[in-house]
């Protein structure tokens, strides 16, 4: 399975923190940001791994790491979103790198409190489609938003409703078969103007090709001031800030 990055976006609800740096490479305590979700990835056992950036200082996630071997990485690439299109468009750049294997995708802003590796294997054993994560929130309406039936299956996921159905968020991880590549053609940008990572989600869904877990761990993403002091607050307790430690035993 590959792994792919979402570092892009203008991180505008995080001004002026943003104005002359990436999101991404803000601090969230003792690392930058972009550090977690590599983490993540590589310890959920994923070797080869594309970085999408976008914005502002796209050129900073090279120098800061380099060929990915202090992760453990088998191969780091990178590439560059111009524009805001969304989630969904980033992911049409990474079609290249991902060929006909699976790919884990993460949003680069989402912190984890633990490890996503039994979800990922999880996918694995799947026989085809995706898989997203979900985990109970307070404020669903910032997110995207899935309703499940007793049986775990999912009825619906509403792009941040204004009336959510449930207080069910969606995370920004989610494992795809290379259906993917098909599905990405056919979707249509949203009122915000962007390709909406929701819609590839329900499209799996229509076709009954999307399965759905709880995540294990605490979560937040850290795209505005507040979501940022929580995000530090929960990867202060995780293994990967507590240990000190890259993969490689190198910080
Ligand atoms: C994105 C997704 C949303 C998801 C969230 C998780 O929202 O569109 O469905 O719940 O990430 O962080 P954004 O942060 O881009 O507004």
């Amino acid at each position: 399975m590959k792994g792919v990055i979402l570092v892009g976006g203008l991180g505008t609800r995080l001004l002026p923190m943003t104005r002359v740096t990436n999101k991404h490479l803000l601090p969230v305590g003792r690392f930058p940001m972009v550090y977690y979700p590599l983490y993540n990835l590589a310890e959920a056992g994923i070797r080869e791994i594309m970085i999408v950036t976008g914005g502002n200082s796209p050129g900073d996630f090279l120098e800061l790491l380099h060929d990915g071997s202090e992760f453990g990485l088998d191969y780091l690439a990178f590439t560059y979103q111009r524009g805001a299109g969304g989630i969904a468009d980033a992911l049409r750049l990474a079609r290249p790198f991902v060929g006909d294997d699976r790919v884990a995708v993460i949003l680069g802003d989402n912190i984890f409190g633990g490890s996503i590796r039994p979800h990922v294997a999880a996918f694995g054993r799947q026989p085809s489609g995706a898989k997203i994560l979900l985990r109970e929130v307070d404020d669903p309406e910032r997110f995207g938003v899935a309703e499940v039936d007793d049986a775990g299956k999912v009825l619906s996921i509403e792009e941040k409703p204004e009336e959510p159905r449930s207080h069910l968020a969606v995370v920004g991880v989610y494992m795809y078969d290379r259906r993917l590549w098909e599905i990405l053609p056919t979707l249509v940008p949203s009122d915000r103007g962007q390709l909406e990572i929701t819609d590839v989600n329900n499209a799996y869904r229509e076709a009954g090709e999307l399965t759905a877990e709880v995540l294990e761990c605490e979560w937040s993403d850290a795209g505005t001031p507040e979501s940022l002091f929580r995000a530090t607050q929960i990867a202060r307790k995780s293994e990967f800030w507590q240990s000190a430690n890259l993969p490689s035993g190198q910080v």
